[in-house]
C-alpha cells in the first residue's frame, strides 16, 4: 500500500477562473502531485446549487478540465475526474446530510453570503458542505489544498468525520486543510478588503486566467494602491500593495522579501508595470496549452479514465459506510 499522503480537492465549473483560484489552489495542486496520491475533481454537483445554463455548464466543465491540465495536472500522476461521473458522491452526500445538523449548516458563512446574493436559495445550497465533506471523506484524504474561504467547510468535514467515527466506529481519516500562507486569500484589485471573486460585478476587480495580455495590463495599472509610495508588504497598513506583492511573488516564484528588495526606492508605477508583465508571462503559456487541449479531442477520454479510477476507491468506502449504517448491501 502507498504511504504517500492522499490529497483531494475540487473546483466548481462555474465559468471564469481567476488568478485567485490559480494562486490559492491550482498552483499547489500541481506541486503536490509529485509528493502525494492526488485526486482532483470538477465539482459539477456543487455548481448546480445555484442556477446554471445547461449549455454553459457543459462548456465550463470541459473548459475547467483543460485548464487543470494546462496548469500542469498530469493525468498519469493524478486522478482528474468529474464529480457527477462518480455517483458515490451524491449517495454519500445524502448520507452525510443525515449526519450533519441543521444548526451547524446554518452557521456556514459561505451559505450566508451566497444566499444573500441569490434570489432563489435552493436546499442544495444549504446542504452543500455535506456534499463537500463526502467528496473528501470518500477518498480518505489526509490533505485538502484550498484557499482560506474553504476553511470553515473543512472544519465541518472534520466534525462530521469525528461524529461518524464516534457513532459507527473508526472509519474516516480526519483531513487537514492545506492553505498557503501567502496566496490563501487573493484580494480584489478594486477593494482589498474583499476576496477576489469571479462573481464580482466589476470585471476590473479580478484577473481571469484566460484574460488577454492587454486586458491583464489594463486591470493591473488600474488596481487601487495605498497612500504613500513605498512597495512594502504590510497587509494592515498597505492592504492593496501587499495583495499586489503577493501576486507578484507567486507568479514570479520569488519570496515576498525578494520582491520588496527589488522595488526598494522605486514607486508604484514601476512596480505595477513589471507586475503586469510577470502575470502575463505566468498566464500566457497556460493559455496556449489550454487552447491546444480544448481542441485536442482527448479531454473526454482523460475524464472517463479518471472517473473509473476514482469510482473504484469511492465505491469501496461507500460500501463500508452503508454496512455501518445498517443498509442491506
Ligand atoms: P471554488 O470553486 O469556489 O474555488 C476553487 C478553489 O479556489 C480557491 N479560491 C481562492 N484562493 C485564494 N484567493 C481567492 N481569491 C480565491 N478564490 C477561490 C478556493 O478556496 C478553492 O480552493 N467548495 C469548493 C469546491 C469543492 C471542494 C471540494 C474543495 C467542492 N468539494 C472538496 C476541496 C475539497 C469551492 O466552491 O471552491
Amino acid at each position: 500500500m502507498s504511504t504517500r499522503p492522499r490529497v483531494l480537492s475540487g473546483i466548481q465549473p462555474s465559468g471564469t477562473m481567476t488568478i485567485g483560484n490559480y494562486l490559492g489552489a491550482m498552483k499547489n495542486f500541481v506541486r503536490l502531485q509529485d509528493e502525494a496520491d492526488c485526486l482532483f475533481c470538477i465539482v459539477d454537483l456543487h455548481a448546480v446549487t445555484v442556477p446554471q445554463d445547461p449549455a454553459d455548464l457543459r462548456r465550463n466543465t470541459l473548459s475547467l478540465a483543460a485548464l487543470y491540465l494546462a496548469c500542469g495536472i498530469d493525468p498519469e500522476k493524478s486522478t482528474l475526474f468529474v464529480q457527477s461521473h462518480v455517483p458515490a458522491h451524491a449517495e454519500f452526500g445524502w448520507l452525510l446530510q443525515c449526519v450533519a445538523y441543521y444548526g451547524e449548516l446554518s452557521r456556514m458563512t459561505q451559505f450566508k453570503d451566497k444566499s444573500a446574493r441569490h434570489e432563489v436559495v435552493t436546499a442544495g445550497l444549504f446542504t452543500y458542505p455535506a456534499l463537500m465533506a463526502a467528496d473528501i471523506l470518500l477518498y480518505q484524504a489526509n490533505l485538502v489544498p484550498v484557499g482560506e474561504d474553504q476553511k470553515q467547510h473543512l472544519e465541518l468535514t472534520r466534525d462530521l468525520a469525528e461524529r461518524f467515527n464516534h457513532r459507527f466506529g473508526e472509519t474516516f481519516t480526519l483531513p487537514e486543510p492545506y492553505i498557503p500562507k501567502i496566496g490563501g486569500r487573493i484580494m480584489s484589485l478594486e477593494d482589498p478588503s474583499k476576496k477576489m471573486s469571479k462573481s464580482d460585478a466589476s470585471p476590473n476587480a479580478y484577473i481571469a486566467m484566460l484574460d488577454e495580455p492587454d486586458v491583464i495590463r489594463k486591470k493591473i495599472m488600474r488596481a487601487v494602491t495605498d497612500s504613500g509610495r513605498e512597495v512594502r508588504f504590510d497587509p494592515d497598513a498597505k492592504p492593496a500593495v501587499s495583495n499586489l506583492i503577493t501576486i507578484y511573488a507567486l507568479c514570479a516564484d520569488k519570496t515576498v522579501a525578494e520582491v520588496e528588495a527589488m522595488y526598494e526606492g522605486k514607486g508604484y508605477g514601476d512596480f505595477k508595470r513589471d507586475l503586469a508583465e510577470v502575470v502575463v508571462s505566468a498566464l500566457t503559456p497556460i493559455q496556449a496549452r489550454y487552447r491546444e487541449l480544448l481542441d485536442s479531442g482527448h479531454l473526454e477520454e482523460i475524464l472517463r479514465r479518471g472517473a473509473e479510477a476514482a469510482a473504484e476507491r469511492a465505491n469501496a468506502t461507500l460500501r463500508a459506510v452503508k454496512e455501518k449504517f445498517g443498509f442491506l448491501v
